[in-house]
């Protein structure tokens, strides 16, 4: 691999973190991403660097999923970035076909690029702002998880004083956040401000399959947290996997700390995705190393990349759940994955009946509606 590039010091841009993700294929099943793919996916962004399109960048994967985190000078929902991120995804596909990888290109729903990779299949969180003196940035990526993943740990980080005591202590947090909530099935964006609007706030974001928190901002409009909210199972409309979602925070004066950004995953939260996409679980924080989720395809996983930005290079990353501080909560997590399968296929442990509207609910309804009345003396089952 060529040296890296010496970054241009241009503090006072904007930078830009583009981080964008993929399922292209999973070694074994769909347990882990298979190394040879990241290091296809290493090579080209290294190329990318080299020709000045990237800042720089970091290529990891949680589970089956490939993470491309990029830094860079072109913006939010920029093309050329969109479209890197494409081709990378395109060649590892290519890769993963060869290699017989299971679910090769599943992820990969439109067959050519169009501008922008937001509904072709893959997932996106990005955020624009001026690098400050030092620029702490947590990439935090789940698998086996729906975007609503984010909603409690988001909530908690920048408007729980029991988890954040920044807000209550730091003059310069004192006055709370906007939240930006995205309405799934509806469309729309709606801007709630905290702590005057928390009851309302939660009344959304509460229901985590219907309303996704996407951007949090200061009083002062500056970018805190950016998250990715597609749902595949939309865009394709029916079931391809779950979205897996990323998301980036900031940190450190003004903004929640480091370790407070870390606080919400010390309780192992309930997260619709798991086998099939179709099971409530608990999320565990691991390592990289131990993102590989196994018994019953999970449970659910979410990894912590922490870097410290030097004019847009990624200095890092620092592993943050490969601590010891995190084991109660991965013990936890096994304990509660251990009561709730023993639900079986019954809910709540597999999701409730709108939620699997996406998955085969409707070939089965359909099927069941198509059957030929049988007579019984209690009445007629199939044609309702
Ligand atoms: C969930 C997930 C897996 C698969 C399951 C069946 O997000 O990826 O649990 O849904 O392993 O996979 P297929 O349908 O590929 O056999
Ligand atoms: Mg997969
Ligand atoms: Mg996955």
């Amino acid at each position: 691999m060529p040296a890296k590039k010496k970054p241009a010091p241009r503090k006072h841009d904007a930078i830009t973190v583009s981080v964008i993700k993929a399922d292209i294929g999973g070694y074994v099943g769909h347990s882990a991403s298979h190394p040879d793919i990241l290091a296809l996916a290493d090579e080209l962004l290294g190329r990318a660097r080299d020709e000045g399109l990237l800042v720089d960048y970091h290529v990891t994967n949680v589970g089956d999923d490939l993470d491309l985190i990029m830094t860079h000078r072109h913006g939010n929902n920029s093309r050329k970035i969109h479209r890197l991120a494409w081709d990378v995804f395109m060649e590892g596909t290519k890769l993963a076909r060869e290699l017989c990888l299971h679910g090769a290109g599943q992820d990969m729903l439109a067959d050519s690029f169009s501008g922008n990779v937001k509904g072709m299949g893959p997932g996106c969180a990005e955020m624009t702002f001026v690098e400050r003196k030092a620029e702490p940035i947590i990439v935090f990526a789940g698998d086996k998880c729906a975007p609503g993943a984010w909603n409690l740990p988001l909530y908690r980080m920048f408007a729980d004083p029991f988890n954040t005591i920044g807000l209550v202590i730091d003059p310069s947090m004192h006055d709370g956040f906007i939240f930006e909530v995205h309405d799934v099935h509806g469309g729309q964006d709606i801007k709630l401000a905290c702590p005057e609007q928390m009851y309302d706030l939660l009344v959304l974001i509460g229901s985590p399959e219907n309303y996704v928190i996407k951007n949090i901002y200061t009083r002062k409009g500056e970018v805190a947290a950016a998250s990715s909210t597609q749902k595949l199972a939309l865009i394709a409309g029916r079931y391809v996997g779950k979205d897996d979602p990323v998301m980036i925070v900031r940190c450190q004066s003004g903004l929640p700390a480091v370790g407070e950004a870390l606080e919400p995953f010390a309780f192992p939260h309930m997260v619709s995705g798991w086998m099939r996409g179709s099971h409530y679980g608990p999320m565990m924080p691991t390592s990289r190393a131990q993102a590989t989720p196994s018994r019953f395809d999970g449970p659910p996983r979410v990894i912590a990349c922490g870097f410290q930005l030097a004019c847009g290079r990624l200095v890092g990353p620092r592993d943050m759940f490969d601590d010891p501080s995190f084991d109660l909560a991965r013990q936890k997590c096994n304990e509660v994955a251990d009561y709730i399968r023993r639900h079986g296929p019954f809910e709540p442990h597999r999701l409730g009946l709108h939620d699997m509207e996406y998955t085969t609910l409707p070939q089965v309804l359909a099927k069941l509606k198509g059957l030929k009345p049988h007579k019984r003396s209690s009445g007629t089952w199939g044609r309702v």
